[in-house]
């Protein structure tokens, strides 16, 4: 193997490394808001992905990117007039987000509940997908209700919310608005999680009026 092969993968085990210790490093300070312990497996984001059906020319929002590697992968199925909003409350990763030179990805430093707000401080439109990492099962109720109905009041009929989870706490939350989701298991990830899908088929009254 040319020593050149050899550093790239050195590059590449230190950097993999690097990622998955910040990730535990976060999960230490804010176990609550992070949820896991290391980044999502390739598994798991294989199967968001082919849940999410994202388009070239998309515009995704992703909430909780974490150390970014399902925005990565995100960045890979969108083309060159797609782009890619992700909202991250944990600054530490917000820096390591900022790191990756995309122009298509805009990283954000706040929180899902703001979604609408963020979209436009960008200049962005509705979004086609929405998908979401952070763990529903581990905050008040009140908080997890807010942020689907944020997320629901964004997206209009025919665009879908994807959301993978530990616990099932997140399918009720969004049941009142919602309705009924597409559910798929991925058991090679740590831990086990499970991928929703909804698409938005109405809008009710009650929730149009609180949005
Ligand atoms: C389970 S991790 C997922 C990280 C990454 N997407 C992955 O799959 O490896 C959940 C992420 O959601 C973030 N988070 C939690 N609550 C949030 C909120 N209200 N708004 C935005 N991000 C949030 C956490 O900081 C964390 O990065």
């Amino acid at each position: 193997m040319s020593n050149n092969v050899t550093n790239k993968i050195a590059k590449f085990t230190r950097e993999n490394r690097d990622t998955k210790l910040t990730f535990f490093q976060g999960f230490l300070r804010r176990p609550q808001t992070v949820g896991s312990v290391i980044p999502s497996s390739k598994f798991l984001v294989r199967r968001i992905l082919k849940l999410a059906d994202i388009r070239e020319n998309d515009t995704v929002v992703e909430l909780g990117p974490g150390t970014g590697g399902t925005t990565h992968a995100l960045l890979n199925k969108l083309g060159p007039t797609g782009r890619l909003l992700g909202i991250e409350v944990e600054w530490k990763f917000v820096e390591l987000l900022q790191q990756i030179d995309d122009a298509r990805l805009i990283p954000h430093h706040g929180s899902a509940e703001d979604i609408s707000n963020i979209l436009k401080d960008h200049g962005l439109g509705k979004p086609d997908v929405v998908i979401s990492g952070i763990p529903f099962s581990t905050m008040p109720a009140e908080a997890g209700q807010k942020i689907v109905r944020a997320i629901f009041s964004v997206l209009p009929p025919g665009k879908s919310f994807v959301a993978y989870q530990l616990r099932d706490r997140v399918a009720e939350l969004a049941a009142p608005v919602f309705g009924k989701p597409e559910v798929s298991l991925e058991l090679i990830n740590i831990p086990p999680m499970r991928v929703y899908k909804w698409s938005v088929k109405d809008k009710p009254d009650l929730v149009r009026e609180t949005a």
